[in-house]
């Protein structure tokens, strides 16, 4: 047996994203690339900032030695000052680099955290739909996934979380601005779940933390802020990458932030650098770590994004799809208009238009699109979009 009974059953839970795959590259060479409309892939569509391929020249150029090498495993001092810095002016608390690990983007940073505090068989609490690598990121560390659904706005159900929380509960694992759905949650909501975690975690006796997951805090619309998960509850985890908002996702970098105000905190610090070595990660790459200081302030051009958003809103709704318009991020979570939401996007497929189905992700009876495409990618793809619609909508 090749692989393990357990990948095995991992390799064929995972496969809707793969047969997307699959079947864009055979559609690809059957029809050419140009004809087939790729939805499937978060993978940004803008380049990185042009400041980015400056900064890197220098870097590549500095003369010091051992510029390569291996470093704490925390990542190297002045870049987890820097991130320190930069939280610093955008919360309340006052960071140290010790509340800082630099990671291997956001997965790298989701399981550092999650090995660092998870008892086995612990629970952690997942508003759904979600990002589907959870699921084995949690199985990593012999965590159990608790999904509860959101309202019918995607906005977070504080009596479902409630309801799902136990003395076994060890977090509650959320994500916005949100993948699959583009929600951003408001100050009220994170407040909300600020109050009810301080409630559970002394009714239970230990923390309830929140491992707030935010690759995408910068790519937000129609002036939306992002709430602080830090100024809403002192036991908090921020996770994020510059994979989304610096168009780096192929680099694997991010941090991993605690809140200075969590309980333990040297131990939890502690427990972050060790996970970070013992995973395998080691450290994050060094060249990238180098660059970042320079960076965090710098972005793609969000308002491309926007502006695709815009797009592709109005040509589905004038055509009859209905969703929730994304607050930010790059996708949408239209209703599949039948009930089976693979079924749909099989039909789509028929239109050369590759999207994923909404069970992939937990959300049965909806289908994501990712938008981090051409434009021109959006307008050819409408008139597809719109014949499949008019089958099953008179
Ligand atoms: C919600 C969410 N979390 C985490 C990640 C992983 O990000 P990274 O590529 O930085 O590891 C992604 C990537 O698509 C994501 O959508």
């Amino acid at each position: 047996m090749p692989a393990s009974k357990k990948i095995q059953t991992s390799i064929e839970r995972s496969s809707f994203i793969r047969k997307m795959f699959e079947e864009g590259d055979r559609r690809r060479a059957q029809y050419g690339a140009e004809n087939v409309f790729d939805f499937s892939l978060g993978n940004p569509s803008l380049e990185p900032p042009a400041k980015f391929k400056q900064v890197l020249k220098e870097l590549v150029n500095d003369p010091t030695p051992r510029q390569h090498g291996y470093m704490s495993n925390a990542g190297f001092p002045d870049t987890r000052q820097a991130v320190a810095n930069y939280l610093s002016n955008y919360n309340k608390q006052t960071f140290a680099p010790d509340n800082i690990i630099i990671t291997v983007g956001a997965g790298g940073g989701l399981n550092v955290v999650l090995k660092t505090i998870l008892n086995p068989g612990e629970e952690v609490v997942i508003p759904g739909p979600y990002f589907v690598e959870y699921n084995f990121y949690l199985d990593n560390h012999q965590g159990v996934p608790k999904v509860v659904n959101t309202s019918a706005d995607f906005s977070l159900d504080l009596e479902a979380i409630e309801g799902a929380i136990n003395e076994r509960t060890r977090a509650v694992l959320i994500n916005s601005p949100h993948n699959p759905t583009g929600k951003v949650y408001s100050e009220g909501e994170i407040k909300g779940l600020g109050e009810l975690l301080t409630n559970n975690s002394r009714k239970f006796g230990q923390p309830i933390y929140i491992i707030s997951d935010e690759p995408y805090r910068k790519i937000v619309f129609d002036g939306i802020t992002v709430p602080s998960i830090f100024d809403a509850y002192n036991e908090s985890f921020v996770v994020t990458s510059f994979s989304k908002d610096l168009s780096l996702a192929g680099e694997r970098i991010g941090y991993a932030a605690a809140n200075p105000d969590i309980s333990d905190r040297d131990m939890i610090s502690a427990g972050m650098i060790l996970c970070n070595r013992i995973i395998g990660f080691v450290n994050a790459p060094a060249l990238m770590q180098r660059a970042i200081p320079y960076l965090l302030e710098e972005s793609v051009d969000t308002s491309l994004y926007e502006k695709k958003r815009d797009m592709l809103c109005e040509g589905l709704s004038s055509c009859g799809y209905e969703f929730i318009k994304p607050g930010g991020t790059f996708y949408l979570f239209p209703r599949s208009p039948i009930e089976d939401d693979v079924a749909f996007v099989a039909e789509l497929q028929e239109e050369n238009i590759l999207t994923v189905p909404g069970s992939g992700f937990g959300g049965p009876g909806n289908f994501r699109i990712a938008f981090c495409v051409s434009d021109s990618t959006i307008e050819k793809a409408l008139p597809g979009f719109e014949r499949v619609i008019k089958r099953f909508k008179k």
